[in-house]
């Protein structure tokens, strides 16, 4: 049985001899990207063999490694089975989560009206001439005798009012006795809200007394292991032997990691957090749960269900208190989830009465359009672009991403976060990438690099040099290898322009269906709301520059964070928040595009650089 040592980590695992060192790596529970869930094509589970046996590139990682990466034991995790004892170094993974928490601790999110309540206790004190039972006694006194109690707190009931001379906290929701404390801790009432993102999970944790934030975590969600995007995943569950298995544990595993860290930022112990709130797409919402998830990568791409779903947090493996619960928001459809719920209800787009679209910028692009009291959504698969995958230098929004590039006075500014030397390029650095050698006259309008060998008289003498040809078409050095963390140059290829095109036609010709269906034109929009803390980022002129964005002036477009997350918490702090979430997939009227004969032609059109607003 080979063992492999992974290194700075320090840890030892055994494995069957033949064990993909992908899924060996996720088996560790050390993060490894695998975008491509292990077919070979994304180029970014890099490992390095530091001691143990080298074998014969194969050909995916000739074309994703070069010469020197291979002399020095850079390989492909997927592409290794383990059949020997190896020590493997693993690049540590750089935090990238940072965006994805646009709520900053201290915010107040609205007035508190919280499902869970507590309420310290004063009891009676039985006697010969009151002899009510315990609980009778405790529920009299709270004047809540209609609320059910689960066997466990009744059988702790009695020594607990005896040992705390009846003075004890009840919790409790509209329905059962959650929790009985000794004493008074009514000031002690929390709960988590999550959002569960194919690509980051982000838990924030909030005083249900005040509606306030009072901490919050993210972590990637280490389902990444099995693929970047949804279908993989569904594919994972529906075809391998306890795959679904897999993908719940890792994700509730990262769930009990953001709960362990916000209970260590805050202080608070986990038996006062009583309730979890969920936010996700479809896909996320059946795996979190550990529901079959197989019929929504078919047409007709229909979810094992759709309500809102509320179980004990102890069901699932949650760390809170034993007796709290968690509660998933409604999905709209297959592709929609509750994420979408989230957004409408933290942007209010359900109560609006002009016309206004919101966008989610993901892997899978959510948009909701609210047209004169109407409500329509819609997804359009984005690909996974704006994420950095299936870009050749593409990363996550991490130190060192460059995550803008500016052009002006014949001059390219390249800016990486943190100012750290680039080691990728993260969404908003791809749209301003392509935005910025646009305007320098680098690439044409249908995409391609200008050819320089044809057209030398159009390169600025500046960038002689940095426009060079690759295996396929030509690609441009954003940073070169003496200024670069990774000591290679940092471009962008012309497969990667292909990437961001795809992406960028498959939004623009969503958001076009929803208004010709609506019978608006761009013109319309009130508003263009960026949901999604990506949208935070991205640079609203660069944004329309590439045709991202319909043509509506710069001030119309309001970026509005992680607004999915943020109607999560809403859905927490208060009952009626969450009255209106439960219900808005009545409210919405789903439209598939797979089913309109126009979005194919809408979206060929929106795929140029230089393209036609009209519908
Ligand atoms: S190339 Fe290995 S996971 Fe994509």
């Amino acid at each position: 049985m080979p063992t492999v040592k992974y290194i700075p980590y320090n840890k030892l695992i055994d494995l069957q001899a033949g064990t993909n060192l992908l899924a060996a790596t996720g088996q560790s529970g050390i993060y490894l990207e695998g975008d491509c869930a292990g077919k070979g094509t994304c180029g970014k589970c890099r490992v390095r063999i530091v001691e143990g046996d080298t074998v014969t590139p194969t050909e995916s990682e000739k074309k994703h490694l070069s010469q020197s990466e291979l002399d020095t034991g850079w390989v492909l995790a997927c592409q290794r089975p383990v059949n020997s004892n190896l020590t493997v170094e693993v690049p540590r993974h750089k935090d990238a989560h940072s965006r994805k928490t646009t709520l900053t601790s201290g915010a107040k999110l609205l007035e508190a009206e919280p499902a869970i309540q507590k309420v310290a206790l004063s009891l009676e004190r039985p006697s010969v001439k009151d002899q009510k039972a315990d609980l009778e006694r405790l529920l009299r006194t709270a004047d809540q005798e209609h609320l059910q109690i689960n066997l466990r707190e009744l059988t702790a009931l009695p020594a607990l009012l005896r040992n705390n001379r009846f003075k004890v906290t009840m919790v409790h929701d509209d329905y059962r006795v959650i929790s009985l404390e000794p004493g008074d801790t009514s000031d002690q009432l929390f709960g988590i809200a999550f959002d569960i993102g194919t690509t980051t999970i982000v838990g924030s944790l909030i005083d249900l007394n005040n509606a306030t934030v009072i901490a919050m975590a993210a972590a990637t969600n280490p389902q990444n292991v099995y693929g970047a995007d949804v279908i993989s995943r569904i594919t994972h569950a529906s075809q391998v032997e306890g795959g679904l298995k897999q993908l719940q544990g890792k994700v509730i595993d990262a769930a009990n990691q953001i709960i362990r860290q916000l209970l260590k930022q805050s202080g608070i112990v986990r038996d006062r957090i009583y309730e979890i709130t969920a936010v996700g797409n479809t896909t996320m919402s059946h795996l979190f749960m550990g529901i079959d998830p197989t019929y929504l990568a078919p047409a007709p791409f229909i979810p094992a269900y759709g309500r809102t779903l509320e179980v004990e947090a102890s069901q699932l493996g949650l760390n809170i208190n034993p007796s709290g619960k968690v509660l998933f928001l409604p999905n709209i459809a297959g592709y929609v989830g509750s994420d979408t719920v989230g957004v409408i209800l933290a942007t209010n787009m359900d109560q609006r009465k002009d016309n206004c679209a919101a966008i989610d910028i993901g892997t899978n692009g959510e948009l909701v359009l609210a047209a004169g009291g109407r409500l329509m959504a819609c997804s359009t698969a984005a690909g996974p672009a704006f994420e950095g995958a299936e870009i050749k230098h593409g990363m996550r929004a991490a130190a060192g991403a460059i995550e803008a590039v500016n052009y002006s006075n014949g001059q390219l500014e390249v800016i990486t976060i943190e100012d750290a030397p680039a080691c990728g390029i993260c969404g908003s650095g791809l749209i301003d990438a392509a935005a910025a050698l646009l305007q320098a006259g680098l690439i044409e309008p249908t995409g391609r690099f200008v050819n320089p060998e044809e057209n030398p008289e159009r390169i600025p003498k500046e960038f002689l040099g940095r426009l060079r040809p690759s295996q396929v078409g030509y690609e441009f050095v954003l940073t070169p290898a003496v200024e670069s963390d990774t000591g290679e140059d940092i471009v962008l290829t012309q497969g990667d322009l292909r990437e961001l095109q795809l992406a960028k036609g498959a939004i623009y010709a969503g958001l076009m269906i929803l208004l010709k269906e609506a019978d608006l034109k761009i013109s319309d929009l009130n508003q263009v709301l960026l949901a999604g803390a990506f949208g935070n980022y991205v640079r609203k002129e660069s944004a329309l520059t590439i045709g991202l964005l319909p043509a509506i002036p710069p001030e119309k477009i309001i970026a509005v964070g992680n607004a999915a997350g943020d109607g999560s918490c809403m859905a927490l702090a208060s009952k009626t928040m969450r009255r209106r979430a439960i219900k808005l997939p009545e409210k919405v009227d789903h439209l598939e595009l797979s089913t309109r004969p126009d979005f194919q032609d809408i979206f060929i059109n929106a795929l140029s650089f230089e393209f036609s607003d009209k519908l």
